[in-house]
């Protein structure tokens, strides 16, 4: 069994779907569910799903050896972000090579980096008047948005779209197809 850990800050609407997705699967399971705030409505999504959450301030994500420690103990084999706002610390990184993904919603490398998250990108792309946006799945490295990109896809934008109705696109996409590219670099751990 392969136990996957999901750090999210906010809503955690992706971070639900990975969890329903592998559900009843025997091979893969979401068991941890890790936050950087207390009132994060991930929790209650978690509680109801029955997945143990716990919440650290960004010092303990930054030293990163109480994180560690309890990724151990659940004996977490990869890690991810789901809405995560906080840059992951190199401990981390180290203890977790080529096995944290992140997804951006946005068609990286445009409207990424520090402060880019949410719908503040979704406003960024409505501005610049683009017809196409979209999702980023990437590894994790020590620059936000950084990593190697493993999946992208696209979705068409109206004139006149809203950044919710952005919003609601690109999360659409979100719910399609992170949790199957998770399980298809999952699966490659092993082999
Ligand atoms: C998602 O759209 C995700 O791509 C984005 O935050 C949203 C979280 O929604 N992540 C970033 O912006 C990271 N830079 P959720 O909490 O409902 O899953």
């Amino acid at each position: 069994m392969i136990r996957l850990a999901l750090f999210a800050s906010g809503s955690g609407s992706n971070a639900e779907n990975i969890a329903h997705y592998f559900r009843f699967r025997d091979d893969v399971a979401v068991t941890l569910i890790i936050s950087n705030k207390t009132d994060a409505y991930v929790h209650e999504r978690a509680r109801r799903l029955g997945i143990p959450s716990f919440t650290y301030s960004r010092e303990a994500f930054d030293k990163g050896d109480e994180i560690l420690a309890l990724l151990r103990r659940h004996e977490i084999e990869f890690i991810v972000l789901a809405g995560f706002l906080l840059k992951v610390s190199q401990p981390l990184l180290d203890a977790y090579p080529q096995r944290i993904v992140n997804i951006h919603p946005a068609l990286l490398p445009r409207y990424g980096g520090k402060g880019m998250y949410g719908d503040r990108v979704h406003q960024a792309v409505v501005e610049a008047g683009d017809r196409v946006s979209g999702i980023t799945i990437h590894y994790v490295n020590e620059h936000y948005d950084e990593g190697d990109i493993i999946f992208q896809a696209q979705c068409e934008l109206l004139p006149g779209d809203t950044p919710e109705e952005v919003a609601r696109k690109v999360h659409a996409l979100e719910y399609a197809h992170f949790p199957e590219v998770i399980d298809s670099l999952v699966k490659k751990l092993n082999n």
